[in-house]
């Protein structure tokens, strides 16, 4: 008889943004006269960077001729993405990163979710609360947690991110194995110090712990004093991986592609103590598992590596944090405290009210659709999250329905 995973049934029926999908397509069948803006989950609208589009028909063509038809390429990805990667992200940071230890993908969210397995599943979790699905999702499936009750898993030492602490939670007093970090925050926007990762990398180290640094947002940071990579603190090539991806700089949430860092010098250990090389095992798994991302897609990546590309990615991303300062502008004119937007695309309002009937409350009142707190953990309640990830006319519109509907 077929059985099934039974960790399965520990999740909550749906993916957090499967279910706003789903509520918000019932209430626009029931409304149809009712456009709704979305500034729910954080998909971009404006279209690639002409250098990408330009990358992109330029491979097409390459595939078009016996010459320069491409097959399989390498399950890494490609040498001239690789060392792009290097090059113009981590060398002007002074970050050691080499090009065989960046490992292309089709995204971050299937990263995150399948970098997990190589590891035990009876290791010690510390996850930020409230945090991108994902993270808690995926570790659930593996059976590393016990039941959901009241809106934790038991199994996970959560990190509490609340006013309180600025929404970046100080390490634990308790030991863990598997650390999940991500700033810019999704969902606060909150950044974190050079000191406070440092406190981190420290810990990682006290513990023989590892640190997944999910960065995919980095690009929106503007505050000279924040690190964009966790391998600009000292150590962190011995306790830490890194995620990227291009999905948030420039507008790949269809097109797909991300990488991940994981530096040869990283070791995870075996039952009897043995250290093992964590590189040479997410290869094993990548190469096993995975065939590598589209050359087109690949040489459209390394097309925001040249000065056009860099110009380009820099206006959207400046773009969507002017959306931000109206969402955050706007907010604090009807007395609502927020965080984030300023070094990141989201803006994290405090509303001290119910966080889905809010979401409720700005659907059927204001016709926008947020994401509520509670989506992204128990913490979150009270709050909810508005993406600036819309078209300026929207979110202008968007921001003056919810100026109306809360008045
Ligand atoms: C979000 O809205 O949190 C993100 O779009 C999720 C993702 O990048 O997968």
């Amino acid at each position: 008889m077929i059985r099934i995973n039974e960790h399965y049934t520990k999740l909550k029926a749906s993916y957090l943004f499967a279910d706003i999908a789903k509520r918000v397509s019932a209430y626009v069948a029931a409304n149809p006269s009712k456009p709704v803006i979305r500034l729910g989950i954080g998909d971009v609208t404006e279209p690639l960077p002409p250098v990408c589009i330009e990358a992109l028909h330029a491979a097409t063509d390459e595939m078009a001729r016996r010459e320069t038809f491409k097959g399989y390429g390498p399950e890494q990805g490609y040498a001239f993405l690789r060392e792009a990667v290097v090059q113009h992200e981590f060398a002007p940071r002074g970050c050691h990163v080499e090009a065989d230890e960046v490992f292309i993908s089709d995204g971050s969210k299937c990263d995150c979710g399948n970098l997990q397995e190589i590891f035990s599943t009876d290791l010690r979790l510390a996850i930020p609360d409230p945090v991108y699905p994902v993270y808690v999702d995926t570790n659930v499936m593996a059976g590393r947690t016990g039941a959901n009750v009241e809106g934790r898993y038991a199994g996970i030492t959560y990190l509490d991110s609340t006013p309180a602490n600025g929404y970046v939670p100080a390490v634990p007093t308790t030991p863990a194995d598997l650390i999940y970090l991500c700033f810019p925050n999704n969902p606060t926007g909150a950044v974190a110090t050079r000191a406070q990762l440092a406190a981190w990398v420290a810990y990682a180290k006290q513990h023989r712990a590892i640190i997944l640094f999910d960065a995919a947002y980095e690009a929106y940071i503007r505050d000279p004093q924040i690190p964009h990579s966790i391998y600009e603190i000292e150590g962190a090539r011995d306790v830490a991986i890194e995620f990227r991806s291009y999905s948030k700089i420039a507008g790949f949430t269809g097109t797909r592609c991300a990488y991940l860092v994981v530096p040869k010098t990283l070791q995870a250990y075996d039952a009897a103590g043995q250290p093992h090389s964590v590189h040479a095992l997410w290869n094993r798994r990548h190469s096993t598992k995975f065939n590598g991302v589209a050359y087109p897609i690949q040489r459209a990546a390394a097309a925001i590596y040249t000065p056009a590309g860099q110009q380009q990615t820099r206006a959207l991303t400046d773009f969507y944090l002017g959306n931000a300062r109206l969402i955050r502008e706007a907010v604090t004119r009807l007395g609502l405290s927020c965080v984030g937007g300023d070094n990141a695309p989201y803006v994290w309002v405090n509303t001290g009210l119910d966080s889905w009937a809010f979401f409720d409350r700005l659907l059927q009142q204001a016709q926008v659709v947020c994401t509520p707190g509670a989506g992204f953990g128990r913490c979150g309640e009270g709050h909810v999250r508005i993406s600036a990830f819309n078209s300026r006319a929207n979110v202008e519109q968007a921001l003056a329905r919810i100026a109306a509907a809360l008045a």
